[in-house]
């Protein structure tokens, strides 16, 4: 993949608004505001590809990014917001478990997590799902560059713990670490699928 190729497919909130285009998808869950949509843009070196907001509920959409005619990246709205109203979370969680029960195409869901906090319930959940479907665990922390490094290991070492797993991958779309790992993830998911 060269990145050169790199295109918003489409917006949607109905399966019949999906693109049909037979490339698998890799799909980004995660709490709102944990930065879904900054690794995309990380990951494309695209500085505003995916809208990015301080403000959580920036993405109230599923969007379909195609990638070099490969693969789509998908990004999800983002759960757990307290902030917003109790039908548009209804509304939001529905369109989520609509795409994961639904999608012929998926082949694997990344969650992402805040490296500097424990994982909540709702991302509990999330990950017994993706694993209850039969997808690998993966899981990425994100935001590490506003930890020290005196207190990575012991963040990541919650996570783990949370969330029964034997790994996340540190990122920051601020600085790139961890850009290579989930490029290696992804090339990974595209040549078993
Ligand atoms: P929703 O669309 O609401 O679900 O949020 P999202 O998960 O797409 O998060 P988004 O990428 O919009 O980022 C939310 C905020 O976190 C923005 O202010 C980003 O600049 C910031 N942010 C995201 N990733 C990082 C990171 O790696 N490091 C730092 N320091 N800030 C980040
Ligand atoms: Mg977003």
């Amino acid at each position: 993949m060269n990145l050169n190729n790199v295109r918003l497919l489409v917006s949607a909130v109905s399966p019949r608004q999906y693109p049909q285009n037979n490339l698998p998808d890799i799909a980004l869950a995660g709490r709102s505001n944990v930065g879904k949509s900054s690794l995309i843009n990380r990951l494309l070196g695209r500085k505003s590809l995916a809208r990015v907001s301080s403000s959580p509920g920036k993405t109230a959409t599923i969007n379909f990014y195609e990638i070099d005619e490969v693969f789509n990246l998908v990004d999800l709205p983002g759960y757990g917001f307290a902030k917003v109203s109790k039908a548009e979370k209804a509304k939001w969680g529905e369109m989520i478990e609509t795409y994961l029960a639904g999608r012929e195409n998926l082949s694997a869901v990344i969650l992402l997590v805040d490296m500097r906090h424990r994982p909540t319930a709702d991302d509990c959940t999330m990950l017994d799902w993706i694993r209850s479907s039969g997808f690998a665990p993966l899981v990425v922390a994100t935001k590490s560059d506003k930890l020290k490094k005196s207190q990575r290991e012991d963040a990541l070492s919650l996570i783990c713990e949370t969330l029964g797993i034997e790994s996340a991958i540190p990122f920051s779309s601020e600085k790139g670490e961890g850009k290579e790992e989930v490029w290696d993830m992804i090339n990974k998911i595209i040549n078993q699928s």
